[in-house]
């Protein structure tokens, strides 16, 4: 490659990792539940009974951008009454087995703060999820608004069925092709 080919290559990689914003996932202990658009009549105590977890996206302004909450289980709820169900079935599984309760993730509420928080923090959960070894299914249980279908759809969400009062999308984990080759070929080392 001629210099100035190279510098201009350079100076192009350099203004692409310049412009990606940075993005913190982090737990939070407690929110405002009155601000959540969503799901305002679910307090912080469900919110955090049978772990259940709430995440912020911190930017760059240290600011939290946007807001998502979390129920784990072992199959799909249509309402909030069957995610409880199941949660609570999923964590007293855990007990007895000394193990990692539910390995559905099921996102039940997210709302932005900031423009583009919302499509932000779908994207850390989705890595977050994907580098997870118990969780193997990241799954919504949406509002019937048009808002909801939207967004999941345009964040490459897929519609897994229609519910009388709710929506459930799927955001497929499955590792990609070249990722798939290189766990096998982890293995693979491993055994020799
Ligand atoms: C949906 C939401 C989380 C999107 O957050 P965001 O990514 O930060 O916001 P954006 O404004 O960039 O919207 C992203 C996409 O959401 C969808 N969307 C946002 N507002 C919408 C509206 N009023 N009607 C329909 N779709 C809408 C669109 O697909 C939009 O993409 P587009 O701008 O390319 O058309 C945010 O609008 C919000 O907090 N809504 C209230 C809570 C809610 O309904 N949450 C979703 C279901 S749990």
């Amino acid at each position: 490659m001629a210099i100035k080919q190279k510098i201009k290559f350079k100076e192009t990689i350099a203004k692409v990792l310049e412009k990606k914003p940075k993005f913190d996932l982090i737990e939070l202990p407690w929110i405002d539940c009155s601000e959540d658009p969503v799901r305002p009549d679910l307090d912080l105590s469900f919110r955090q009974a049978y772990g259940r977890k709430i995440f912020g996206l911190r930017d760059e302004e240290k600011d939290i951008a946007a807001i998502i909450c979390f129920a784990f289980t072992n199959q799909v709820p249509k309402t909030i009454e069957e995610m409880d169900a199941f949660s609570k079935d999923a964590a007293m599984q855990a007990i007895h087995r000394a193990g990692v309760q539910g390995q559905i993730a099921i996102a039940y509420t997210v709302w932005s703060k900031k423009k583009g928080g919302g499509r932000a923090i779908v994207n850390e959960v989705y890595k977050m999820i994907k580098r997870s070894s118990h969780l193997n299914r990241l799954v919504t249980l949406s509002p019937l608004t048009d808002m909801a279908r939207n967004f999941h759809l345009k964040n490459g969400a897929k519609e897994l069925q229609v519910n009388e009062k709710s929506q459930n999308f799927e955001y497929d984990i499955s590792l990609e092709q070249w990722e798939k080759y290189f766990e096998r070929a982890k293995s693979w080392i491993k055994f020799k």
